[in-house]
């Protein structure tokens, strides 16, 4: 059921409600700017995220257009049209970065993007706390971005994450109008959790 502002999962199971209430609307705010603070608190819980070796691999880079407008045109320009059309109004886009390596032994690290992805999650649970939505998005030239923002050999760049405030679904037109408002849909638990054998869906008999 969509609300103005929420659209909370309804769960087949209770869950945290900030789980629940974290969803990626389109509508943002031009007008209400996302502070240093708030910037460093989304970091802080992407840095508390678990890593393969404690490794640490991700890294973001911070485009805010109220503090650096260069950095956010740079990045706007990476994105693909169809995320133009409603990040325009979005004060802050995040670059997340993962490194291909191993910080002790330079070895391949096939876990940096699972780990990027954990690091992302927590950052967007933590915009939901402080009143903030996060939306990522793999709709971007990854070539482009790793050239414009300076980025080493080592890392690939894996999403952008729009950072603001709500506005409202309105401000929204046409087929982006629509998916602010449908409900938010998942595939049944059964067909997510096996129960000690493939394909033996939790419940199932
Ligand atoms: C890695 C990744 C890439 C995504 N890329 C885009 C994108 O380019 N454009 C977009 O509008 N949404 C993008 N999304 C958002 C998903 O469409 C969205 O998370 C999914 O439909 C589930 O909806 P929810 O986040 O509201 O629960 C992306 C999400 C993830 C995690």
């Amino acid at each position: 059921m969509f609300s103005e502002f929420e659209k909370s999962a309804i769960t087949q199971e209770p869950i945290h409600h900030i789980i629940a209430q974290r969803w990626s609307p389109r509508a943002y705010d031009p007008t209400q700017k996302v502070t240093i603070q708030q910037i460093a608190a989304l970091l802080e819980a992407a840095r508390w995220a678990p890593s393969c070796y404690g490794n640490e691999p991700w890294r973001y880079v911070v485009c805010d257009k109220n503090t650096n407008s260069t950095a956010w045109n740079n990045a706007f320009q990476c994105l693909a049209e169809a995320n133009q059309v409603w990040c325009q109004n979005a004060p802050v886009l995040l670059l997340a970065v993962t490194s291909n390596l191993f910080k002790h032994n330079g070895a391949a690290n096939r876990w940096a993007q699972y780990d990027c992805g954990a690091a992302s999650e927590n950052l967007c649970l933590q915009a939901v706390t402080l009143g903030l939505i996060a939306h990522q998005m793999g709709g971007f030239n990854p070539d482009k971005a790793k050239e414009i923002f300076h980025i080493p050999e080592e890392f690939t760049c894996m999403t952008m994450i729009a950072v603001g405030y709500q506005a409202k679904s309105n401000t929204l037109t046409g087929d982006y109008l629509e998916r602010e408002q449908e409900p938010r849909t998942r595939v049944p638990l059964t067909e997510i959790g096996f129960m000690g054998d493939w394909g033996i869906g939790i419940g199932n008999k």
